[in-house]
């Protein structure tokens, strides 16, 4: 459970998403744009945290740093920028507003970092190459469905999802 950041540590409860079921996905990223100013800064400022310890690895994974990886893979593992910051009412905010998707994605990423520490201890450089890329893709896949205000090149091309 100690492995669980700081969102995932937030028990899924009914999300506003839920009460619109048939367009579950556009709901879902209401849920994020929905959140308060602060909560939405401490959210930015755990990504460019989570941003740098990739671009940090990086480097350290093509020269076969497996040493110097895994105790960065550690820290993003267990990074808890929001749960430092977070006031009650914060906390309650989360639990009313953030989609048990989005949830989902930050505890998939979080396994996935403790594995790509594991795997460097272990001194497995295909496995760090994978747990590395899939990060990547957990990366891309939670900002598709929640963050393509932020990045509007994700954001659906189909009729199906226009606006
Ligand atoms: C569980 C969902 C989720 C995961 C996983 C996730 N992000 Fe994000 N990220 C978001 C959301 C949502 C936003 C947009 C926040 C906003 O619009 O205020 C965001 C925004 C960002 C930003 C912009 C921050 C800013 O405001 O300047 C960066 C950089 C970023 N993410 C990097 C990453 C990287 C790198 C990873 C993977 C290593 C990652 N994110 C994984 C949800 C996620």
């Amino acid at each position: 459970m100690k492995r669980f950041l700081i969102l995932a540590i937030l028990i899924p409860t009914l999300s506003n998403a839920e009460e619109h079921q048939d367009h579950s996905m556009n709901e879902e990223r209401l849920g994020v744009n929905d959140l308060s100013i602060g909560l939405r800064s401490l959210l930015s400022e755990e990504m460019r945290y989570l941003q740098k310890g990739m671009a940090d690895i990086f480097p350290l994974y093509i020269s076969g740093d497996w040493e110097a990886i895994a105790p960065l893979a550690r820290k993003i593992e267990n990074s808890y920028v929001l749960k430092q910051n977070l006031s009650e009412e914060q906390v309650h905010e989360l639990h009313s507003k953030l989609p048990v998707g989005f949830i989902e994605l930050d505890q998939k990423f979080h396994y996935l970092s403790g594995m790509l520490a594991h795997a460097a201890k272990m001194e497995k450089p295909e496995l760090v190459g994978f747990y590395f890329s899939k990060m990547g893709e957990t990366c891309l896949s939670c900002h598709s469905l929640y963050a393509t205000e932020r990045f509007p090149k994700l954001e659906p091309t189909s009729n199906e999802h226009a606006h």
